[in-house]
């Protein structure tokens, strides 16, 4: 029998910093661009679209894949948030991965550890308002992660608009000597915007889940026909939320799209962005308006 390597022994998966370090300074020695994908698992077509872009813009692709405790609270989903490595495997090697870093939660936080990075303002509105720490989380494993990997090239989704935004103020405030590049929302063919968190839904909730992205339609659509006064705009989208079976809104809001702060008018470039339970499951997602 022939040794032929089977697909999912590709790309190699790797747990410890010093292998990914080392598996990097290769690439580069070879010249080669690395570009870098952070994930927290349960890969889809949106992690998928961000893999492909890096695939097709860098000479070497590496993705994390670490389900990081230090942005869940203590209430939410850490510990039954979907792990399927294997099926992620496959997913790294259609769209051509070079490298998965996988690593376990003490070889990212051997304790002690003390140290976390903040970004103020832009971290208390929306989804900083109803998740205390969340981006504190987020931007502490982000800042590690880049510092590992050390990447040209490192590729957020839009669908998380303010981690993106929040993301991109670290790295700017920070010096982190890497570029970052923002990939459009993947949706299903229904226009649920795709999320890991997803696999939580029931059959029912499944179902009436595209009205959240129809509710953000139909608001864009009002804006093009010249209604500017948020207020109204935001009652409308609530209302359209709320009427969804099993729904409850953590909150709807139209903000500025560089600040996220609340605007009166849709006056500048803005978007709109909601975080929905469906029964237990919080789903977040956005739209430009402008
Ligand atoms: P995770 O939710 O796994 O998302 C990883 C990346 O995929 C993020 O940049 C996210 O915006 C992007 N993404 C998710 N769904 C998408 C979709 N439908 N279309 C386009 N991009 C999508 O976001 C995280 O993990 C974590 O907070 C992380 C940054 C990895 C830090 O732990």
């Amino acid at each position: 029998m022939s040794a032929t390597p089977q697909a999912t022994e590709w790309p190699p998966i790797v747990e410890r910093i010093e292998s990914v370090r080392q598996e990097v300074a290769q690439a580069r020695r070879a010249n080669r661009t690395i570009g870098f994908v952070p994930t927290m698992g349960a890969l889809h077509a949106g992690h998928a679209a961000l893999i492909q872009r890096a695939r097709k813009e860098c000479g070497y692709v590496v993705v994390s894949i670490f389900v990081n405790p230090t942005q869940f609270g203590p209430q939410e989903d850490f510990a039954r948030y979907p792990r399927t490595l294997a099926a992620d495997r496959k997913l790294c090697a259609e769209e051509g991965a070079d490298l998965i870093f996988a690593p376990s939660v003490e070889e990212m936080y051997p304790p002690p550890y003390r140290t976390f990075v903040e970004v103020t303002e832009l971290d208390q509105v929306l989804c900083g308002a109803s998740r205390p720490k969340h981006f504190r989380g987020v931007c502490t494993v982000v800042l590690k992660l880049l510092q590992i990997v050390q990447p040209d090239v490192v590729y957020f989704g839009e669908k998380d608009y303010q981690q993106a935004r929040i993301i991109r103020q670290m790295i700017h405030d920070l010096n982190v000597p890497v570029h970052m590049e923002v990939v459009p929302t993947v949706r299903e063919a229904d226009g649920l915007a795709c999320s890991s968190r997803n696999s939580y839904l029931t059959a029912a909730q499944r179902q009436v889940a595209p009205r959240i992205y129809q509710a953000l339609l139909e608001l864009r659509q009002r804006v093009r026909e010249g209604e500017r006064e948020v207020a109204r705009l935001e009652t409308q989208l609530r209302e359209a939320l709320s009427a969804i079976p099993e729904a409850r809104v953590d909150y709807a809001h139209i903000v500025d799209a560089d600040t996220l702060q609340p605007l009166e008018q849709v006056d500048r470039p803005a978007i709109a962005a909601v975080a929905v339970f469906l029964g237990t499951t919080r789903l977040i997602d956005n739209i430009r308006l402008n």
